[in-house]
């Protein structure tokens, strides 16, 4: 069943019972992991089957709540989901229609950006909340509305929402330049293009492997996108979309999470179900801190080095090394020997994290984009936050190589994104319980769950 939040948060007697992980800490991961589909392709792929005239049936959809509230929304658009098995759904949207979505849900995930191009492809006309997800300072969303102005529609936003209405009922293609490479307004554009009258031609577009993925999706049910995974993507628009079967690609960010957590553990991982090529990037940075690193055809091996060496990383669009591992990076650089210099190159405000590591005896300077880590230093167990996803992913890292317990609150963020994070970990080695802890604030945080 599609449960929202069927991971850590629940309501429990009228009272929100907060779970949080507890970390028993100076643990060393060994053994294998499997790592589930691209949270990113998935979370465009799913908005992206309401357009399709037919049964899509999509394998290695990840089980996280980003994904459980798309499918959600779908549901309430009066798509009809059915689970195959744990990762493979079919979704069968032929009578869906257009009316209010769960706006509860849409404002709390910022993929649900992907059903303005989405709806907009398959009605013509799109209602939307601004979206939510991962505070890392402002993150407009003026490239896809730039975009689906430029396809012919009229979009306004105005208390809170999104509007959004073809000029003459259906979208027409378009010569769009993004002025800021955006992997979230490159996928809603490709979507609203698929089914748009005419070609489409996206300049200056991201080249993450989810966009390749999204690509590949909308051509195995019939659309004609080229050029994805390049900065120029050419949509030809077709006017239906026929079911098919799709496999979504690994999870690029939550390999390189175990990566990660492997090398600053010291222990040796072995991964499965990944695609080393979109490894690269993150592959060739923990070479240079001495991690060994050795790829095979679809699973990687990840040794830590007995003492890790400080490095430098610019965070950059793909092939850069990614944004989404910085924090799980950063974790790993405050125990490398010597300084080490992160410069974040995609968002304002990404170095929250570094507060919470200070609690754990991190020493690190933040100014703006730049955090300098004085590494090498001991982290001791306590009681931090998950700030966002990828922030909380880095505060179980550096609870596993404390010495003593962390208590890691705000876990619904980590949850959002990877499946199965405390099982996938503990069969490695790792020490973490989830634990309920009865919120004695409770009128003052009932969260809207279903
Ligand atoms: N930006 C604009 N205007 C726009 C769109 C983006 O100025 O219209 C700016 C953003 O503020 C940011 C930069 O451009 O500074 C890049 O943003 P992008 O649009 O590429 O990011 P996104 O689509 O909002 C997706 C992922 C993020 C990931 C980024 C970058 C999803 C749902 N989210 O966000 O994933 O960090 O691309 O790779 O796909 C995560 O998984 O933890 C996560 C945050």
């Amino acid at each position: 069943m599609v449960g929202l939040y069927a991971g850590r948060i629940r309501q429990y007697r009228k009272v929100l019972i907060l779970e949080k992980y507890v970390i028993n800490g100076a643990t060393t991961l060994h053994g294998e992991v499997e790592i589930s589909g691209a949270k990113n392709a998935a979370v465009a792929i799913i908005p992206a089957a309401l357009m399709v005239d037919g049964v899509c049936c999509i394998e290695n959809i990840p089980q996280i709540s980003d994904t459980d509230m798309l499918l959600t929304i779908l549901k309430e658009l009066g798509a009809k989901i059915r689970y195959i098995n744990k990762s493979t759904i079919e979704i069968d949207a032929r009578n869906a229609t257009y009316k209010d979505a769960p706006y509860d849900l849409m404002r709390k995930i910022r993929a649900s950006y992907y059903l303005i191009g989405a709806m907009l492809g398959r009605f013509g006309s799109a209602k939307t909340t601004m979206p939510g997800g991962c505070n890392f300072g402002v993150r407009p969303i003026d490239q896809h509305i730039k975009g689906m102005t430029a396809l012919g529609a009229d979009v306004d936003v105005k208390n809170g929402f999104v509007y959004a209405d073809a000029r003459d009922g259906r979208l027409h293609g378009a010569r769009i330049y993004l002025d800021k490479v955006s992997v979230g307004a490159t996928m809603n554009i490709i979507i609203a293009a698929a089914l748009a009258q005419g070609r489409t031609i996206i300049e200056n577009a991201a080249r993450e492997p989810h966009i390749v993925d999204l690509a590949n999706f909308l051509n195995s049910m019939g659309a004609d996108i080229r050029g994805a995974g390049t900065d120029t993507v050419k949509i030809n628009g077709v006017d239906k979309l026929h079911g098919g079967s799709y496999a979504i690609i690994p999870d690029q960010i939550e390999a390189g999470t175990y990566m990660v957590a492997a090398a600053a553990t010291g222990g040796e991982v072995l991964l499965k179900n990944v695609i080393p090529r979109h490894l690269e990037c993150i592959s060739a940075k923990l070479r240079e801190t001495g991690t060994i690193v050795q790829e095979n055809e679809d699973s990687v091996l990840v040794k830590g080095a007995s003492t890790l060496r400080r490095v430098n990383v610019k965070t950059l669009p793909y092939p850069g090394f990614p944004t989404d591992m910085q924090p799980p990076m950063g974790t790993l650089l405050c125990l490398a020997n010597g300084t080490s210099v992160i410069t974040e190159g995609v968002y304002d405000n990404r170095f929250k994290y570094m507060n919470e590591l200070r609690k754990m005896g991190a020493e690190v300077q933040v100014d703006g984009r730049v955090a300098v880590i004085e590494g090498g230093r001991r982290l001791t167990g306590a009681l931090v936050q998950a700030c966002d996803l990828r922030a909380g992913a880095a505060m179980v890292i550096a609870g596993m190589c404390a010495v003593g317990t962390t208590i890691v609150e705000d876990i619904h963020y980590i949850e959002r994104g990877y499946e199965d994070f405390v099982g996938k970990l503990n069969a490695l080695g790792a020490d973490i319980k989830i634990v309920d802890f009865p919120d004695n604030d409770d009128s003052e945080k009932i969260i809207s769950v279903v």
